[in-house]
């Protein structure tokens, strides 16, 4: 059984990066849980965001009405009466019809037998409950705002992605997340008032800025030893594969500027143009700050993550070294500043 619920718009919808945040609004998502109350208690989450949202019970037809409804979002619960959660799931990722719908299950327990599963019957993320509003909010956001994004690509982009993709699974044990570098830029865009066009630039190098480390060995890319300067060379040479790899991207030229210059100092002494000052491209700059603070804030094989304070603090020595942009740097304190006490408020405000 599938039943319409209608919602309204909550999203900011200022400014287009690649996906209209109207149209993330709008984006429909179908609940699969056989207890109406925990059901209840999904929808009720997903409602105030603007979401359409369909429920199911979860019965035998469920999965042809996946099929016919095409929602851009599955949220689908482990333990079901009259089928196996996980198998849907899989039958779900598995039908050409239905293979790009991203799945969220949500499961009692927090195992790790659950999360294997769960990757491999090809769900995008699991979820215990009782739901969190705030980690549910964020990861329904980021998969329907991906797959709303791949739907627009040409298909160069679709080919440079699925490579960067690739890439950023090689190296995500070394900490530092796609997703979260995506939601920054647009955030920290907005902040600075950029144009919709130079968002779009910095979310696609959030994407593909380190493209050009698929040409660089496993060995030298996931050493945790000190790096010969032979093998330090060979990274640097990342973001000049990188800037060739993206030349086919005839409409997203302003692309290009931040995938080769992203390593650059304020003081000159980066590369691979020891640019100086504001000879480094602006987005370049500001990706940067994003790219090192996001690295700081991750947890890494070798260390923990740092919180915002500590990772502003180490980003504030570096500007006295020389290294950043000490006006961008300001601004850039100043945006987190006020992403913490927003997020604080809420999780206050939900707890
Ligand atoms: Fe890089």
């Amino acid at each position: 059984m599938i039943e319409r619920l209608s919602g309204f718009s909550l999203f900011n919808t200022t400014k287009a990066p690649i996906v209209n945040h109207s149209e993330l609004a709008s984006a429909k998502i179908l609940v699969i849980d056989d207890r109406p109350l925990s059901r209840m208690t999904v929808v009720d989450l997903l409602k105030p965001e603007g979401y359409e949202v369909l429920e199911s019970d979860g019965d035998a037809q469920t999965f042809e009405s996946v099929i016919k409804t095409q929602p851009d979002l599955v949220l689908l619960d482990v333990m079901l009466t009259e089928v196996d959660g996980l198998a849907l799931c899989q039958q779900i990722k598995q039908d050409i019809r239905t293979q790009d719908i991203p799945i969220v299950l949500m499961t009692v327990a927090d195992r790790r037998e659950y999360r294997l599963k769960a990757r491999e019957a090809g769900a995008d993320e699991l979820l215990t409950k009782p739901i969190d509003r705030l980690e549910l909010s964020t990861r329904v956001k980021t998969l329907i705002t991906q797959k709303q994004l791949n739907e627009g690509l040409n298909q160069t982009e679709q080919v440079l992605f699925t490579i960067a993709k690739v890439v950023e699974s090689r190296s995500s044990q070394r900490g530092g997340s796609c997703a979260r570098v995506v939601s920054l830029v647009e955030a920290f865009g907005e902040y600075l008032k950029l144009a919709s066009e130079a968002i779009n630039d910095l979310v696609f190098a959030a994407h593909l800025h380190d493209i050009g480390t698929i040409a660089i060995p496993d060995a030298v890319m996931l050493k945790t030893g000190e790096l010969t300067p032979d093998e330090r060379e060979l990274i640097r040479k990342h973001v000049l594969i990188g800037e060739s790899i993206c030349k086919p991207l005839r409409n997203r030229k302003g692309v290009l500027p931040i995938i080769r210059n992203h390593h650059e100092k304020w003081d000159g002494t980066g590369y691979p143009d020891g640019l100086s000052g504001e000879q480094i491209p602006y987005l370049a700059q500001i990706f940067q700050i994003i790219d090192i603070y996001d690295a700081l804030t991750s947890d890494r094989p070798h260390k923990k993550a740092y919180s915002p304070k500590e990772a502003l603090a180490i980003i504030g020595e570096e500007t006295e070294k020389g290294w950043r942009n000490p006006q961008l740097v300001a601004e850039f304190t100043q945006f987190i500043g006020i992403l913490e006490a927003t997020t604080n408020l809420e999780a206050t405000t939900n707890s």
